[in-house]
């Protein structure tokens, strides 16, 4: 017997319609393609067989979440763990062709766990500087009953030059005061006070422990099983691309570079080998259109975990004033 999602269940599913219907939007290349026909689109099929058609130097940012260094089934298409040099060969077999497709000034963001993380960066490092290692606390997950729970991941920081962009006042913290210190007149020192309570805007370090995993009652879900969560990508894209640049994803997934490229004015092209996902993108996408709310990334700022009372107030009182 099939049993009914919960009532609060907000995870996007897809009908069979909607599948006929978002695969018509896909995009499949089979010559080299100019940079205005695959802006802004999905390309469904394998990075190895559309690598060579892409055009050069056409990106500003690359994010990339490939399958890590672990069995796991993605739809239609299972990945199988390998020793960490097969690792690193596969690995290089593609990064290699990507150096091509991006500007002199580009950011790259490659994902990893822990197994995955030092092959990440020992590719990566051949091609690129190596800027930082970003470690997200990645609360989800099985516990362990003979290792340590693993509750994290890493994201490495790379540029392809020296010139590079970093728009560090877009992605400040926002944190609760728990000491609100005043000057000598008596004035908040480095804070502010609102009518939700005091709080600093910190700058970002590399632990990020503000992100919450997509779970079945946030409408960002899907069935993917290791969708990225929209506040994660929004941090990358702020800091590393202006308005109206572009942001490419050779593993799209679910779609949540697109998704939130499309939701703070950026360009997108995603490549994802399964249609069913390349689906899910193109309803997210669509939804966008209609809500380019970022769950945590409220009145342009990121908060901290657990203050999601404060950004709902702000919310309501901003839609009063307006
Ligand atoms: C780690 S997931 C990316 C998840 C994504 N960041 C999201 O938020 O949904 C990796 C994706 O790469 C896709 N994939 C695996 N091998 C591929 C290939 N050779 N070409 C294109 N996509 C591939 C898988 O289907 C999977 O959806």
């Amino acid at each position: 017997m099939k049993t009914k999602p919960a009532k609060l269940n907000r995870s996007l599913r897809l009908s069979k319609e909607e599948i006929r219907n978002y695969s018509e939007r896909l995009v499949s290349l089979t010559n080299p393609a100019n940079v205005n026909s695959i802006t802004n689109q999905i390309i469904n099929q394998d990075i190895f067989d559309v690598i060579e058609f892409l055009p050069s130097g056409f990106v500003d940012l690359l994010f990339i979440d490939p399958p890590y260094n672990i069995s796991k089934k993605f739809n239609q298409v299972s990945f199988r763990e390998m020793g960490m040099f097969e690792y690193i060969k596969w690995f290089d077999s593609w990064l290699s062709k990507v150096v091509r497709l991006l500007k002199i000034n580009a950011s790259i963001y490659i994902c990893g766990d822990w197994k995955s993380s030092a092959a990440v960066f020992l590719t990566g490092s051949k091609y690129f500087q190596v800027m930082n290692r970003i470690t997200w606390e990645r609360e989800k997950g099985r516990g362990a009953k003979s290792n340590w729970k693993n509750c994290s991941e890493d994201i490495w920081f790379f540029t392809n030059s020296q010139e590079y962009k970093f728009n560090v006042d877009d992605v400040k913290l926002r944190r609760k005061v728990l000491a609100p210190y005043k000057d000598e007149n008596r004035k908040p020192k480095d804070w502010s006070k609102n009518q939700e309570g005091n709080f600093r805007d910190t700058f970002p370090s590399n632990i990020w422990n503000d992100i919450s995993v997509p779970f079945w009652s946030m409408p960002e879900n899907t069935d993917h099983p290791t969708q990225k969560p929209e506040k994660l990508l929004a941090k990358i894209i702020l800091a590393s691309t202006d308005k109206g640049e572009l942001v490419f994803d050779p593993f799209l997934g679910s779609g949540t570079t697109a998704v939130v490229a499309k939701k703070l004015g950026r360009n997108y092209v995603g490549v994802e080998v399964d249609e069913y996902y390349c689906c899910l993108a193109e309803k997210r996408i669509e939804l966008a259109e209609k809500d380019e709310r970022i769950q945590g990334f409220e009145d342009g700022v990121f908060w901290e975990r657990n203050t999601l009372v404060n950004q709902v107030k702000i919310q309501k009182s901003e839609i009063k004033r307006k």
